[in-house]
């Protein structure tokens, strides 16, 4: 069977590069940061850091921390570190991520688990994860602490909650939304929250941040929940068919089991009860028939509506646009 692609191919019409050109030198700043904050005096730290860091990956955390500092008429330089060290946060989980999820693709190579092995990849992610707390000391603001320190721990917490409904086909829809928000949405929220903080922002412009990093958030979790069914191995960098080799009920199974006659739920709960699965066909012509892409889609494009809606708070500007357009891209993404 071909695969679906109810997420349709739309990747022309986002240029993540323009968009990365509307900051001007904000954009090197932030690479320049990230080269700098990753020197280690131990050579393994260095060897496993750079080949992770790297492999390049979209940046679209770094970017959103920028686009809301600059929305918010942010004029310093502290946003640079800022989005160097919610990089290295996220680093540090896809570090830990791959050793969990045993996955041994990534950014289209193989894992850093896969080359270095899990301990390696387990360690230098704690390294990152603690060089992120040296840097947000050299920024020196103690509500950025506050929304940094809160966003780690709520992310460790949701995969925490997420190692329990593995292998657990009576996950429902609520506790899936649960685990994505804090296990993904958390670091997009705290992204932009920051970039409004450093800009002295009001309360009220912060919320609208808050709620735009979270809608997106999820809406970018949703579709690489769907994209793990439905999408091109090189386009993505990612293997296809490791949440469900995992067991893990992300919402294409969950709605389909629900969707599915009593042969296909069967089919499905012992593919998640199981797990190891590695044969995706049979499944994946229960998440077709019974639609669950589109209706993961069609929840993605929702909460990224209600992101866009959060922004009529803020005043227009071209980094206004650029969020806008990043809300939108994170649906219609292939990668
Ligand atoms: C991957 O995030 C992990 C998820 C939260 C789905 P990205 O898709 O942003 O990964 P990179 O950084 O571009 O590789
Ligand atoms: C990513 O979840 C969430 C974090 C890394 C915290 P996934 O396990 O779905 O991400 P990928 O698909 O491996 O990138
Ligand atoms: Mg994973
Ligand atoms: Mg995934």
């Amino acid at each position: 069977m071909r695969p679906m692609h109810v997420v349709q191919p739309d990747t022309e019409t986002f240029d993540l590069a323009a968009i990365r050109a509307r900051l001007d030198d904000d954009w090197p700043a932030v690479n320049r940061e990230i080269q700098r904050q990753l020197k280690s005096d131990v050579a393994l730290v260095n060897s496993v850091a750079h080949y992770i860091i790297g492999s390049g990956g979209k940046r679209l955390r770094p970017l959103l921390v920028l686009l809301s500092a600059r929305a918010c008429g942010y004029t310093g330089d502290k946003h640079v570190t800022a989005a160097a060290i919610v990089e290295f946060i996220h680093t540090a989980t896809l570090l830990h991520d791959d050793v969990v999820d045993d996955s041994d693709l990534r950014r289209g190579q193989e894992s850093a688990k896969r080359v270095f092995g899990n301990e390696a990849s387990v360690l230098v992610g704690d390294f990152l994860y603690s060089r992120s707390f040296q840097m947000m000391v050299e920024i020196g603001q103690m509500r950025v602490m506050d929304v940094l320190a809160d966003a780690t721990n709520t992310i460790a917490a949701g995969e925490v909650l997420q190692l329990m409904n593995c292998n657990d086909p009576d996950t429902t829809e609520d506790q899936y939304l649960e685990v994505i928000y804090r296990k993904t949405a958390k670091l997009f929220e705290a992204g932009v929250l920051i970039g409004a903080i450093l800009a002295d922002q009001s309360r009220a412009v912060e919320d609208a941040f808050v709620t735009y990093g979270k809608e997106l958030g999820i809406a970018f979790q949703l579709v690489d929940d769907a994209l793990d069914y439905d999408a091109n191995l090189e386009q993505l960098g990612k293997n296809i068919g490791d949440d469900l080799a995992e067991g893990k009920p992300t919402l294409p199974l969950i709605y389909a089991l629900q969707r599915g006659g009593p042969q296909e739920q069967l089919l499905i709960r012992r593919a998640i009860e199981e797990g190891g699965c590695r044969d995706i066909q049979p499944i994946l012509q229960v998440i077709e028939s019974s639609g669950a892409l589109a209706y993961t889609v069609s929840k993605a494009r929702d909460a990224s509506t209600r992101a866009i809606a959060a922004l009529d708070r803020v005043p227009d500007s071209a980094f206004k646009d650029a969020l806008i357009e990043l809300a939108r891209f994170s649906v219609e993404r292939r990668y």
